[in-house]
């Protein structure tokens, strides 16, 4: 075991459209480090967890095949990385439930995510209640040392911390890894047009995926405010596909023509970009790629996790 990889583990929600946001935030840190060679990927699409919000057959099903394309676009090898559906590994599920068991309420209160569902007055299920426990599950299960998230997942990845450490301190074992997050910090959190933290859910994206047009269109959209000495939400954007040496002399040379940045930016992004939409296109009707894909990753994750419940089973005495 001691001279095999360290593990990294990372998911997604295959919920709405995939935005820079996410891709810089969080996809392009685990790429990297799947080239880096120095870890063992697993990729998991969150299915369970989109279950939250998405309760709509057709498009778990769109949703969940564009995710397993988009991580292939992005540079994932399926043969090297293990890529795989939450709901296809019953193990997290289960790990779940036992740790909902060690877990008080208040504690789980304090989560960000519930703190944000009370304040807008939603009525929440208990699925986005207990969900950092089934995350916990995600990422213990494989005996994760790395996590690759945006810096919006950072207590979460805490909350999975604690419950490792509650697990082995009640069962006096030292069943669970210790996970780290991995985030880089100039991607922490990537602004959107309206210079608020990029989100689907504040309809402030750029897509990963969006033609050159559609690029040019949301890069004009892009609120700016005249009163600094450079449009700031532009360059935060800019800085993300261009060196920050060249932005600032072409910003300097460029002071309040906003359109000339704009395009600027619209056309690096469109550069950068390009190769990914590619690829993302060719795989489009390539059903049976992810199937395959998903097939495999199936059977490699249930092997490692059966043999993890094996031993936690044990540790909790539900089997001898
Ligand atoms: P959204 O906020 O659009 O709903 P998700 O919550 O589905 O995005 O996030 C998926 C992954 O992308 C997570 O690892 C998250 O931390 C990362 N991420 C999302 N938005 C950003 C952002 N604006 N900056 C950095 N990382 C982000
Ligand atoms: N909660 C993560 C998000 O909203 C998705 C996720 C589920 C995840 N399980 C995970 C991320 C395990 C990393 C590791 O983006």
């Amino acid at each position: 075991m001691s001279n095999e990889k360290p593990i990294l583990l990372s998911g997604i929600k295959p919920t709405g459209k995939l935005h820079i946001g996410n891709y810089f935030g969080a996809m392009r840190g685990q790429v990297e480090l799947f080239e880096g060679g120095k870890y063992k990927c697993f990729i998991m699409v969150a299915d369970y967890h989109a279950l939250n919000t998405v309760q709509d057959a057709q498009k778990m099903r769109t949703k969940t095949r564009e995710l397993v394309m988009s991580y292939l676009a992005v540079g994932l090898d399926p043969k090297k990385v293990v890529i795989f559906k939450q709901s296809d590994v019953p193990a997290h599920t289960e790990l779940a439930w036992i740790f909902d068991t060690i877990t008080t309420m208040p504690y789980l209160r304090r989560a960000h995510a519930f703190k944000d569902a009370q304040a807008k007055n939603k009525e929440l299920n208990i699925g986005t209640f207990n969900y950092p426990m089934l995350m916990a599950a995600d990422i213990l299960l494989y005996d994760t040392k790395v996590v690759p998230v945006g810096q919006d997942q950072k207590q979460h990845i805490e909350i999975t911390r604690d419950t490792a450490k509650k697990f082995n301190h009640i069962f006096r074992d030292d069943v669970f890894v210790i996970p780290e997050p991995y985030i880089i910090p100039e991607v922490a959190v990537v602004p959107g047009i309206d210079g608020r933290k990029m989100s689907k859910s504040y309809n402030n994206t750029i897509p990963l995926f969006a033609t050159r047009e559609e690029l040019h269109e949301r890069v004009m959209s892009i609120v700016t405010d005249s009163s600094g000495k450079r449009p700031e939400n532009v360059y935060a954007i800019h800085k993300l596909v261009r060196g920050e040496s060249e932005l600032v002399q072409l910003y300097e040379e460029n002071k309040g023509k906003y359109k000339i940045l704009k395009d600027t930016l619209a056309a690096d992004l469109d550069a950068y970009l390009a190769p990914i939409r590619k690829r993302y296109e060719a795989l489009q009707n390539n059903q049976k790629l992810v199937e395959e894909v998903l097939a495999r990753g199936k059977k490699k994750a249930r092997s490692v996790t059966e043999v993890k419940m094996e031993q936690v089973r044990k540790i909790i005495g539900v089997t001898a």
